[in-house]
């Protein structure tokens, strides 16, 4: 693990109580956001799907499937150990949860998920390479006709769209927790530590690696949900 990542990690784990909170104030329409992730799974209500969270934090993600799809069995996934406390209690009377502590780097899976969800976890990879190679193993995770959606911060086509996004998201912090720690906190941790890469590479990288129906489901400036379908014929 790198120091990156390392720094990362003691971030979350010490955020863990104040999470559900600060979130709100941080990301734009999270809510709606993640309202839109899980919109876009297409499973009869009663299904017993099996779907994992990968980057789970306190389990909002894992919570809004089981409030959706009540005989989903979930694998709640993070490398954060107080993320995970916070996710078991929460998700505490839902029988079919799994926890898994691992890192992103050492997470292989068979084709065992009708679904692989994500939200504001995996623009953490370091680079667009390891994001490719992460998302191939997202596809082979996936069992026939599964579906991949990402909830996360992206960049933007252009730098002036991009700088036009991080003025839009810094006018949203400086209501939610002032300018100050905006400027002064919010905004270095997102260049140290957040790596987005272009929507609209990532969408291409999904169609190469063998996505179908690739589409963005929601967005707003640098906040979108996108993901695919592994689905054999036409
Ligand atoms: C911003 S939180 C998002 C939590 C939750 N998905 C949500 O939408 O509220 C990012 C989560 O990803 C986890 N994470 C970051 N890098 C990771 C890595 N390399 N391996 C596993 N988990 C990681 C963190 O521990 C944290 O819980």
């Amino acid at each position: 693990m790198t120091s990156r990542e390392e720094t990362i990690l003691r971030h979350f784990d010490g955020e863990a109580p104040i999470y559900d909170e600060l979130i709100l104030k941080l990301i734009p329409r999270y809510p709606e956001m993640i309202d839109a992730l899980v919109s876009a799974l297409p499973f009869a209500t009663e299904a017993e799907i099996h779907v994992l969270d990968l980057g789970c934090g306190t389990g909002s993600v894992a919570a809004a499937v089981l409030h959706r799809f009540p005989n989903a069995c979930m694998t709640c996934l993070d490398a954060a150990e107080s993320m995970l406390a916070s996710a078991r209690a929460r998700l505490a009377r839902f029988p079919n949860v799994a926890f898994v502590q691992t890192d992103f780097g050492d997470w292989r899976a068979g084709a065992e998920y009708n679904a692989v969800l994500s939200s504001l976890a995996l623009h953490h990879l370091e680079n667009d390479e390891d994001k490719r190679s992460f998302y191939r193993r997202v596809f082979h995770a996936l069992s026939e006709g599964g579906l991949f959606y990402n909830a996360d911060n992206v960049l933007g086509a252009s730098d002036a769209l991009d700088r036009m996004y991080v003025g839009k998201w810094m006018a949203y912090l400086d209501a939610n927790v002032g300018e100050k720690e905006a400027r002064d906190v919010w905004l270095p941790r997102y260049r140290a530590e957040d790596r987005p890469a272009r929507l609209v590479d990532q969408l291409h990288w999904l169609e190469a690696i063998g996505f179908r129906d690739v589409d963005i489901v929601w967005k707003r400036f640098n906040f979108a949900v996108y993901g695919g379908a592994k689905r054999s014929g036409a």
